[in-house]
């Protein structure tokens, strides 16, 4: 499958540098990246359907976790930042569901979009998961169904929106909240967003978007979705070293299995 039929060239011409480094630049200045119809419509409507097709083989799933996705620690209160949970529930179909065919598969897969990505994000190389569930995945947002407030583990997420629900399920975001590395935890700032007291920031993404995001130190979540249309979303997950796998954990949580 040709590049050409899956994104829109001529609105995003990934090859050419100083297209390039304007889209290196906006990641880098804001955090996030959205590039609205990157993909045709026709691509959009082949994934919705592979969605529709495959979404009795999803996994759905409802956690309450930290801010941090780290395990409760009893060295702070119940309800103190470190420690207050929210909820995240949704369902997802793993990379082998995905048909070869797809246009996901032939996007995912291609060096010409790889080298945009790793231009734009500072990465070296790129390469999918070693285990066979994690590289691309679908998820599903039924009404209701939510991402609660966190911080990713990962550096970069990219992300293609194929659904966009008829009401809710806006991504929100607040920049600079912490500083992981340097172990900086802002306990003070991440409760004034779980109250509600400070004011976020939204993505606005329609069906087709790619969307790059860096959210290692920004807090974002998915408010709940509302109406009756489920919110699709593709997730490409790639690692900057080749042979990894995402943890046992991870997998059993996410897909209720390891293969
Ligand atoms: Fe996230």
């Amino acid at each position: 499958m040709e590049l050409s039929s899956i994104i829109d060239l001529d609105l995003y011409p990934i090859t050419d540098s100083g297209f390039l480094r304007s889209c290196h630049d906006t990641l880098t200045r804001d955090g996030a990246l959205v590039m609205q119809n990157f993909l045709h419509s026709g691509a959009v409507d082949a994934i919705r359907r592979e969605g529709e097709d495959f979404r009795d083989q999803a996994y759905f799933c409802r956690q309450e976790h930290t801010v941090y996705l780290s395990p409760p620690s009893d060295e702070f209160p119940t309800d103190h930042p470190r420690n207050r949970l929210v909820v995240s529930s949704k369902g997802c179909i793993t990379d082998d569901v995905v048909p070869a065919d797809s246009p996901l598969r032939a996007l995912y897969n291609n060096d010409v979009f790889q080298n945009f990505l790793c231009t734009v994000l500072d990465e070296q190389a790129l390469y999918p998961y070693a285990d066979p569930l994690s590289s691309i995945n679908l998820h599903y947002a039924d009404p209701g169904q939510e991402l609660g407030w966190h911080f990713d583990n990962s550096s970069f997420a990219i992300t293609l929106m194929i659904q966009e629900p008829a009401q809710g399920g806006g991504f929100e975001y607040v920049n600079a909240m912490r500083d992981a590395d340097k172990g900086e935890m802002n306990f003070d700032g991440v409760e004034q967003v779980l109250d509600g007291e400070v004011p976020v920031k939204k993505l606005n993404m329609n069906a087709g978007a790619l969307v790059l995001f860096r959210g290692r130190n920004a807090i974002h979540r998915v408010a709940p979705v509302e109406g009756e249309r489920t919110r699709m979303l593709v997730v490409l997950a790639y690692n900057s070293q080749p042979a990894i796998s995402l943890d046992e954990t991870a997998r059993m949580t996410f897909y209720g299995r390891l293969n």
